[in-house]
C-alpha cells in the first residue's frame, strides 16, 4: 500500500535526534522552559540506554489537559512489563478506552492493567468507589475472558471511599459544573468531613442499626436541601451495606503496605491517573474540576505508598484539545463546521462515560506548560494525531491574550480565563490517511527508527511541542488501536505491544 507524503518513511532521514535535545529525562525533566528554548538544540531520547527503563520503581501516567487523552491505551501497552497497575484518584468518572483488535474496552474502575493477566491490579486509597459499577465491571471482564480477579490479582485498599446510591442522587442536582453524575464530588465531600463510609468501615456500620439509621438520616437531610426527592430508606441502606460486605470481602486488603512490599522486593508499579492536570481540584479550572487531586504528587499517596518511588512520569496529551462537561476553553472550536468538526467526527469525541459530545479546539500549549510545571514529565505521549490529517495549516496556541496582554499562564479567575483570547502559531498540515495506512505507518515505524522515521511534517509539528514545552514525545498515537502507535526508539513506549493476553 502506497503511503502519499512528501517526505516518505523510506526516505526520511533528517532524525528527531538532529533537531531534539539531549540531557536525557532521568528522575526529572531537566529542560528549563526559557523563551528561548525554541532556539536551542533538542536533544533526543534515543540515546538513553533501553535496559534502563525496565528497572525503575514506579511509573505514573497521567492525563495532561481535561481529560480522555488516551490514558488506557497508554496503560494497556505498558502494563506487560509492570507488576501491577493502580488507580490512585477518581472513581467511575473515568472512562478508560483500550482497542485491541476487534475488542473495546471501556474501563471506568478497573486498571487498564488488567488486559496483562501477570500484572495485578489495586483500587487505591484516593479513590472513591463505586461497588455496583465495579460489580458489573467484573461480570463484563469474566464474560469476555473467564476470569474472577477479585481478590487473586485485584484488590480494593480498605481506605478506599464507598460511593453509595446517596452520592449519586446528590451529584444528579449539579447545574454548575456538569459533573458525570456519577457521584464522585459528593463522595469526596462526605470523606473531607470525615463522615463518609471507607471499606474497612462497611461491617462495624453494616452491623449497628443506630448507624445505619443515622446515616440514612443524615442523607436525606442533605438530599433536602438540593432538592431531590428520592429518600433512602435504612433497611435498603442495611441491605446494600451487606451485599457489599460479602461481595468484595476478599478483596477488601491493606493494599498500601502490599505495594510497599512490592516494590522492596523490586516489583514495578505502573500508577494510573484519571481525569488530568486541567480537571484538578486545586490545580485545574476551578469549580470547573473534577474533585480529587488528579497530579503526580498524589499518584503515591492515592496508592498509600511515598513519592521517592515514582521514576517516571509519562503525560497523555492529545495533538488537539478536547474538554466535557462546563468551564472555559480558550482554544474552543466550534463542533457544527471545520476543523473542531473534524477533530469531533474523525476523532469520534464522546465521553466514555456519559456519551456527550466532547468540546474540541486546537492544542493548547498554556495549558500543556502547565501541566508539566505541576507533574514534570519526563516523556509525553502525542495521541490521536492521525485526526489532524487533513487540516492545513495546524494552529497550535502558545500563550493568551487577557485585556490587552499576552501571558503564558493560566489566570486562577474562571472570568479571566473565560477572557483569555489564544495566540496562535500556525504550522503546515500532514496528509490524511486512512485507519490501516496508519497502521501499516506505525508497523514500518516500529520496525525501523520509530519517531524518528515519521515523515517530516509530523516530525516537526511534534518538534514544535517538544521546543515549547520541553519534554520529549516518546510515543505518538495514530489511531485507536493498540498496535497504531509510535514509539521513539529505544524509549519507554519502545516494547513489543502483540502482547494481547485476554
Ligand atoms: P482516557 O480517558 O484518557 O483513557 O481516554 P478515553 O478512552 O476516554 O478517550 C480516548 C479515545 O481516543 C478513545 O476512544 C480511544 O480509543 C481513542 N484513542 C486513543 N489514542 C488514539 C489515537 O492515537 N488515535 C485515535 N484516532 N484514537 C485514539
Ligand atoms: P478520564 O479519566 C474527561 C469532568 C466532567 C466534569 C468535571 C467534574 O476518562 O479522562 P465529576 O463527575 O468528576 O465531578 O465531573 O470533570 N470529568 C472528565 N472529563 N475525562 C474524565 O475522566 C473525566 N472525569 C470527570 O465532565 O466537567
Ligand atoms: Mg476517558
Amino acid at each position: 500500500m502506497q503511503i502519499h507524503f512528501t517526505n516518505s518513511l523510506a526516505s526520511a532521514s533528517g532524525c528527531l535526534c538532529a533537531m531534539v535535545p539531549r540531557d536525557l529525562p532521568g528522575l526529572h525533566n531537566r529542560f528549563p522552559m526559557h523563551a528561548d528554548a525554541r532556539n536551542r538544540p533538542f536533544q533526543s531520547i534515543q540515546t538513553r540506554p533501553p535496559a534502563l527503563w525496565g528497572t525503575l520503581p514506579a511509573s505514573v501516567v497521567l492525563g495532561a489537559q481535561w481529560g480522555d487523552e488516551g490514558k488506557g491505551k497508554a496503560i494497556d501497552q505498558l502494563a506487560p512489563h509492570s507488576d501491577w497497575a493502580v488507580r490512585f484518584q477518581g472513581g467511575n468518572n473515568a472512562g478508560h478506552t483500550i482497542v485491541v483488535g476487534e475488542t473495546t474496552l471501556k474501563m471506568h474502575l478497573l486498571p487498564s492493567g488488567i488486559t496483562s493477566r501477570g500484572c495485578k491490579l489495586v483500587l487505591g486509597c484516593g479513590m472513591v468507589i463505586d461497588p455496583w459499577v465495579l460489580d458489573r465491571e467484573l461480570v463484563e471482564w469474566a464474560e469476555l475472558t473467564g476470569e474472577r480477579p477479585e481478590g487473586e490479582r485485584l484488590f480494593i485498599s480498605e481506605r478506599a471511599a464507598v460511593i453509595l446510591p446517596f452520592h449519586r442522587l446528590y451529584d444528579s442536582a449539579d447545574k454548575l459544573v456538569g459533573t458525570t453524575g456519577r457521584g464522585i464530588g459528593p463522595a469526596y465531600r462526605d470523606r473531607t468531613e470525615r463522615v463518609g463510609l471507607r471499606f474497612v468501615d462497611v461491617g462495624k456500620v453494616a452491623g449497628n442499626p443506630d448507624a445505619v439509621n443515622s446515616m440514612s438520616d443524615r442523607m436525606n437531610k442533605q438530599l433536602d436541601t438540593v432538592g431531590v426527592q428520592d429518600r433512602i430508606e435504612p433497611e435498603q441502606l442495611q441491605s446494600e451495606l451487606n451485599w457489599i460486605l460479602e461481595r468484595y470481602s476478599e478483596a477488601i486488603q491493606s493494599t498500601g503496605p502490599m505495594l510497599d512490599d512490592a516494590l522492596s522486593r523490586g516489583e514495578n508499579v505502573l500508577l494510573e491517573g484519571a481525569q488530568g492536570a486541567m480537571l484538578d481540584i486545586d490545580q485545574g479550572t476551578y469549580p470547573f474540576v473534577t474533585s480529587s487531586v488528579t497530579c503526580r504528587a498524589n499518584a503515591t499517596h492515592g496508592a498509600g505508598i511515598h513519592p521517592g518511588h515514582i521514576d517516571q512520569c509519562f503525560g497523555i496529551t492529545k495533538a488537539y484539545t478536547t474538554r466535557v462537561g462546563n468551564g472555559p476553553f480558550p482554544t474552543e472550536l466550534s463542533l457544527e463546521e471545520g476543523p473542531g468538526k473534524q477533530m469531533s467526527v474523525v476523532g469520534h469525541e464522546f465521553g466514555t462515560t456519559t456519551g456527550r459530545p466532547r468540546r474540541t479546539g486546537w492544542l493548547d500549549l498554556v495549558a500543556l506548560k502547565e501541566s508539566q510545571r505541576l507533574n514534570g514529565y519526563s516523556g509525553l505521549v502525542l495521541t490521536k494525531l492521525d485526526v489532524l490529517g487533513g487540516l492545513d495549516p495546524l494552529k497550535v496556541c502558545v500563550s493568551y491574550e487577557l485585556d490587552g496582554n499576552r501571558i503564558d499562564h493560566i489566570p486562577a479567575s474562571t472570568d479571566d480565563l473565560s477572557r483569555c483570547q489564544p495566540v496562535y502559531e500556525e504550522h503546515p498540515g500532514f496528509p490524511s490517511l486512512d485507519v490501516d495506512e496508519w497502521i501499516e505507518m506505525a508497523a514500518e515505524s516500529r520496525s525501523g527508527e520509530g519517531i524518528a522515521s515519521l515523515p517530516q511534517t509530523i516530525r516537526d509539528y511534534i518538534s514544535l511541542i517538544e521546543d515549547h514545552t520541553g519534554i520529549p514525545v516518546v510515543s505518538v498515537g495514530v489511531g485507536p488501536d493498540r498496535m497504531a502507535s509510535i514509539a521513539s526508539s529505544g524509549g519507554p513506549f519502545d516494547v513489543d505491544l502483540s502482547e494481547a493476553t485476554f
